[in-house]
């Protein structure tokens, strides 16, 4: 399903169910999936059957920089040499030219700390 779709669907029967644990992440990763499909998708697939200008990032969290198989990564980001934790994440999405000089990746400037949460919740939700 996309995760449009998925998020469109998911919202209303979160809010019926308000009194559930783990029911906070669950509104985040929809929220995060909607925030996504505005500011990454164009570029990032996440869906290995699509073509994607940028890396694919289906279990980016967690996975060492600059390594998606097959995909040729600016030298910047090939020896970044860090790990993608959700803290690295969000400094990337708000300034990712400071968190690694010569990346090829546009600076997308998403500098609200709640939006920056909701994508990287929805990202860790696809990288179980
Ligand atoms: C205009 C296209 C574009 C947009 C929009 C874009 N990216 Fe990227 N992204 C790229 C490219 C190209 C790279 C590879 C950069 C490099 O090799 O230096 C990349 C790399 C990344 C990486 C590193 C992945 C790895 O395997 O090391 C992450 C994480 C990432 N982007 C997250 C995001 C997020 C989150 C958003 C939305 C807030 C986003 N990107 C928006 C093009 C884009």
């Amino acid at each position: 399903m996309k995760p449009k779709y998925f998020a469109a669907a998911l919202i209303p029967a979160l809010f019926a169910t308000v009194a559930f644990a783990g029911e906070y992440d669950a509104i985040k990763t929809a929220a995060g999936a909607e925030f996504f499909d505005k500011e990454c998708h164009r570029c990032h697939a996440v869906d290995a059957d699509r073509a994607s200008y940028g890396p694919l990032l289906n279990g980016v969290v967690g996975r060492k920089a600059g390594t998606f198989e097959g995909y040729p990564y600016s030298e910047a980001l090939k020896n970044a040499g860090f790990v993608w934790t959700k803290g690295a994440i969000r400094a990337w999405m708000e300034d990712n030219d400071a968190l690694v000089p010569g990346t090829k990746m546009r600076h997308v400037g998403v500098s609200d700390p709640t939006v920056q949460d909701f994508i990287v919740t929805y990202l860790a939700s696809i990288s179980e």
